[in-house]
């Protein structure tokens, strides 16, 4: 039995990867082309353990997903890999609809033709596992109900329609096909290995050099918070007992307007790292608004409690501290994270294999 993840050189990909491996021997292969948002000294703890094999490729490379699926059997994919910044879709939005979209259609394919030659047992053991998000649903009035998985598609960024249309996708491959997929909407994690330009990781590296902490706009806007290792018991919970051709909503009903989140993050390094120069609230700087900006999501996670029996284990209060911890005692990350020198990890490790 082996998993084939995508993207697990990510933030949530290699926190699963590091998480399963340390709850199961079945093997992970790991396919993931590094971009800038892939870092592979997140794994390094499973250096040299047969258990994880790293390739480094594209997930639109149809040729290579074909073979890996063919080499590796695995008996389910777990799909991560995706362009998932926000802000860099305003920018430039090609990648997004390259990686999110046509990547996620060559994968789906792939899947389909791989699965068709599956002894029927096997078939139905199989599972395409899409890693999706609550941003699909468009932004909430502050009194609307919290995102049930009926909830209309209403996204409004080029990331959030990206990541809508594989999750259509997806639904669309099961319904004509038959291919067995689940899909998880998830809310905004946070934890390990978070790439410092995502609001809390950016902040905490911000505030420990001394530099602004910009906030968008009034910075009332709410986002649910969910740590990054309850997303990967969710995905757990999912593979092994979700319903075929079902969504699942995941999040930590932690519903937070960012400002708040700002002066707890401010409030835990004055605490753990308090600076000469002041409390860290004095760098709090508020910038120009995101255009677009979603005011608010949530996300109503009882389906997943109801059929799965999954409630996340942290509390925001437990799970922020973690992470703040984490940061502050993994300095040498964040360090060549910021230098560009974690890009230089494959050469180092791989030399000319690489
Ligand atoms: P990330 O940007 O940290 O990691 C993405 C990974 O995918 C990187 O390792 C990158 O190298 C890889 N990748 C990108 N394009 C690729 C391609 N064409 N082929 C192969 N690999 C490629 O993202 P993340 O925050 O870990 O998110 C993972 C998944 O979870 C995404 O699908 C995202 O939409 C979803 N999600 C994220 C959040 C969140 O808060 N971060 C919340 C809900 C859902
Ligand atoms: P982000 O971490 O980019 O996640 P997403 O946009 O996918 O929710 O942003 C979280 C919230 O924080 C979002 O409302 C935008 C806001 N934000 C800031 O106010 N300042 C920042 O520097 C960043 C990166 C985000």
């Amino acid at each position: 039995m082996t998993l084939l993840v995508t993207g697990g050189a990510g933030f949530i990909g290699s926190n699963f990867v590091l998480d399963w491996l340390r709850g199961s021997d079945e093997p992970v292969v790991n396919l993931d082309a590094l971009t800038y948002a892939g870092n592979l000294e997140n794994l390094a703890s499973l250096d040299g353990d047969a258990r994880h094999v790293f390739v480094r490729g594209d997930i639109g490379d149809r040729a290579l997903v074909d073979q890996l699926l063919a080499t590796h059997r695995p008996r389910a994919l777990v799909h991560f890999a995706a362009e998932s910044h926000v802000d860099r879709s305003i920018h430039g939005p090609g990648d997004f609809i390259r990686t999110n979209v046509n990547g996620t259609y060559t994968l789906l394919e792939a899947a389909r033709g791989f699965w068709n030659t599956l002894a029927e047992a096997e078939r139905a053991q199989f599972r395409f596992h899409h890693v999706s998000t609550d941003e699909v649903y468009g932004s909430l009035a502050p009194d609307a109900p919290a995102f049930t998985e009926t909830h209309a598609f209403e996204p409004n960024s080029p990331y959030s329609a990206s990541k809508a249309a594989s999750d259509h996708l997806v639904r669309a491959w099961h319904h004509t096909y038959g291919l067995p997929v689940v899909t998880t909407n998830c809310s905004n994690n946070y934890g390990p290995f978070h790439f410092p330009e995502k609001l809390i990781p950016l902040l905490i590296v911000n505030a420990l050099a001394g530099k602004p902490l910009p906030v968008y706009g009034d910075g009332r806007q709410v986002r649910d918070w969910l740590y990054v290792g309850d997303h990967c018991s969710a995905i757990r919970a999912v593979l092994e007992r979700g319903r075929p051709g079902e969504t699942y909503n995941v999040g930590g009903w932690n519903e937070k307007p960012n400002i708040d989140i700002v002066h707890t993050v401010c409030a835990l390094l004055d605490e753990l790292r308090p600076d000469p120069a002041g409390p860290y609230a004095r760098l709090i700087t508020h910038v120009t608004d995101r255009p677009g900006h979603d005011r608010r999501y949530a996300i109503d996670a009882r389906k997943i409690e109801r059929e799965l029996g999954w409630r996340p284990a942290e509390t925001f209060d437990t799970g922020i501290r973690k992470t703040v911890a984490w940061y502050l005692a993994h300095g040498d990350w964040v360090a060549r994270v910021q230098s560009g020198a974690y890009r230089d990890w494959l050469q180092r490790h791989y030399g000319d294999k690489a």
